[in-house]
């Protein structure tokens, strides 16, 4: 099967894969920019951006010096390609890091864990694309109501995730336990249902892009094959050359198999599928680990009955400190063998494209 460019407004992307935005920096410059480089799109997380010591003084300035930063140097890298930048709905400085995606022209804005209700009104005339992450109809539905009655405003495209994906998830605990009653399918047919009148009042179709599982070019090739019009990847590129966490962190999620891979409740408010650790074995023992709140980065999170500080935790993670870390995953971790310069990934796309 040869595959179509993946085409959101005047955006054509020749290689129709989204790499994911993926928190505390693990999508940085050097990723999106190698991936947009390939002729797909590249995607900086802006959770967590920064130095520890610069977000202890003050958290809301340094994460939007820093993920300016990052977006100036991925243009330099990348300077044809596309650039986007996923942004949390769930963080306490949505606004502001909306903002500077806005100042320095990202193409994409990409924001789910949480409904994006505000997105469309922080643009101050910008054309960045934007496109919600949604598990549901049901939320689908709730995002193109109050996007066309306050902004008279229809996604660009949309990333629907599958029950199977890595990092926090818009499912309940129930659905978790029995993803096969929630086929991403079902809910791609449940999305269209709901995109179909604001599709026909606006004259023009939503692309969709499906995420989960995906570990290699076959595995898009067959998501495409459901129907949607591109990929989102998440769990591969953590083992890539380019990824911003500690060569110690990436060789612990190249030696882990799928039995590794747990559900915890995170402080989020959210499930979030990750690697057992020592620290997750604490946490499911009903531990709580002790730590400081200096900022609260989370809209939502309970500091004082918080099990443990999930950026803390993250944190270990990028500098290797593997037992006090946490390990975002998907499933799919049990397929990932090695650590990859990305534009490898990429090379069995060069004969199926379009
Ligand atoms: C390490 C990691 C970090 C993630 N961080 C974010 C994030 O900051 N924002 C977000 O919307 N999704 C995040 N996700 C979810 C991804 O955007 C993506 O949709 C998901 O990983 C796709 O499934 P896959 O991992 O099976 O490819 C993360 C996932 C992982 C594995």
């Amino acid at each position: 099967m040869r595959v179509q460019p993946l085409v959101i407004g005047d955006l054509a992307v020749p290689i129709p894969v989204v790499q994911a935005g993926m928190g505390v920096q693990v999508a940085k410059s050097d990723l999106a920019a190698a991936v947009a480089r390939a002729g797909a799109i590249g995607c900086i997380s802006s959770v967590g951006l920064g130095t520890l010591e610069g977000s202890y003084a003050q958290y809301t300035e340094e994460s939007a010096k820093h993920l300016a930063m990052e977006i100036r140097r991925a243009r330099e890298l990348a300077p044809k390609g596309v650039l986007a930048v996923n942004v949390m709905v769930a963080l306490a400085n949505y606004d502001e890091i909306v903002g500077v995606c806005v100042r320095e022209k990202v193409d994409i804005i990409i924001s789910g864990a949480g409904l994006p209700l505000s997105l469309p009104g922080l643009m101050n005339g910008s054309t960045v694309k934007l496109v919600p992450v949604v598990s549901s109809g049901r939320a689908m539905k709730v995002i193109l109501k109050a996007w066309h009655r306050r902004y008279e405003r229809l996604p660009d495209a949309v990333v629907i995730e599958g029950p199977l994906c890595g990092g926090h998830l818009g499912f309940t605990c129930a659905q978790l336990a029995a993803p096969e009653t929630v086929p991403i399918t079902g809910i791609l047919a449940d999305i269209r249902a709901e995109l179909a009148p604001f599709e026909a009042l606006y004259g023009r179709r939503v692309p969709l892009i499906g995420a989960e599982s995906i570990v290699t070019a076959d595995d898009a090739v067959k998501m495409i094959g459901l129907g949607f019009d591109g990929v989102q990847i998440g769990t591969r590129f953590i083992c890539t050359e380019e990824s911003g966490i500690a060569r110690a962190s990436k060789e612990m999620y190249v030696r882990a198999r799928e039995r590794d891979v747990i559900l915890i409740a995170s402080p989020m408010g959210m499930p979030v599928r990750v690697l057992r650790t020592p620290l997750t074995e604490r946490v499911e023992k009903g531990e709580k680990i002790p730590f400081k709140c200096p900022f609260q980065c989370l809209r939502a999170c309970q500091a004082n009955t918080a099990r443990f500080c999930i950026a803390d935790a993250m944190v270990n993670n990028v500098f290797g400190n593997t037992d006090e870390a946490i390990f975002l995953t998907g499933p799919a971790i049990g397929r990932v063998n090695n650590i990859i310069p990305a534009e490898e990934f990429f090379e069995p796309f060069k004969g199926i494209c379009a």
